[in-house]
């Protein structure tokens, strides 16, 4: 593994106080390999929409420079994400079109993976598709597999006390934070 800590960062797609992508999101310290350090983001919440026009007049507003900033200094990147309407929530979309536009982009050659909590049963691939998609042209490097879609999430994740109940979602977690730990030793970043 890493002769190093590897700092990892999770961006959370759903701003809701009892999100199942949080409570995920919550439980990847506790299922992380040796090494991996694993911390939330700042915050994308108090973002304006993306409008080039404001960009120009007054410049990158201080939290979309803070996100910024700590994406280019984390190792790598793990989305938590729903799924809206068969694609990538809107606040979490806005956010990335604004990191996006930073001069020297951040995402560039970083290691990224993504998860998935849903109540649909397909937990959440579409959006996944969707993101991998972005992750693309900002030229990030995007983990393959394991993939994590944690379908029906109601059933799978105790609303209460936010654990992970499904002990088969626990071990593809485990197996993809190992991957990812490989992963950013092996490929990434390119800076
Ligand atoms: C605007 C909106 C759109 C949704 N669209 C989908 C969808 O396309 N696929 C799906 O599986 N669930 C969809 N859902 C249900 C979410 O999977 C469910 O609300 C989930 O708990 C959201 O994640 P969170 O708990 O992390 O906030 C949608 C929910 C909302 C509020």
């Amino acid at each position: 593994m890493a002769d190093r800590t590897l700092n990892v960062m999770c961006i959370c797609g759903s701003l809701r106080r009892g999100s199942y992508n949080r409570m995920v999101m919550n439980a990847l310290p506790g299922l992380a390999p040796a090494g991996m350090n694993i911390t939330e983001a700042p915050p994308f919440s108090g973002f304006p929409l993306y409008n080039a026009d404001v960009q120009e007049a007054s410049g990158f507003p201080p939290p979309v420079q803070r996100l910024a900033d700590a994406v280019r200094a984390a190792d790598g990147v793990i989305f938590n994400s729903p799924e809206y309407n068969f694609s990538i929530p809107g606040g979490l979309k806005n956010a990335i079109d604004w990191v996006s536009r930073v001069p020297n982009q951040p995402f560039a050659g970083k290691p990224v993976a993504l998860q998935s909590a849903a109540n649909g049963t397909l937990g959440g691939g579409r959006m996944q598709y969707d993101l991998r998609r972005a992750m693309i042209f900002l030229d990030a490097m995007t983990l393959n597999r394991p993939e994590i879609f944690i379908g029906n999430c109601s059933t799978r994740i105790d609303a209460r006390t936010g654990e992970i109940t499904d002990q088969q979602a626990v071990g593809f977690i485990r197996q993809q934070l190992a991957a990812f730990a490989k992963f950013i030793v092996q490929h990434g970043p390119r800076s």
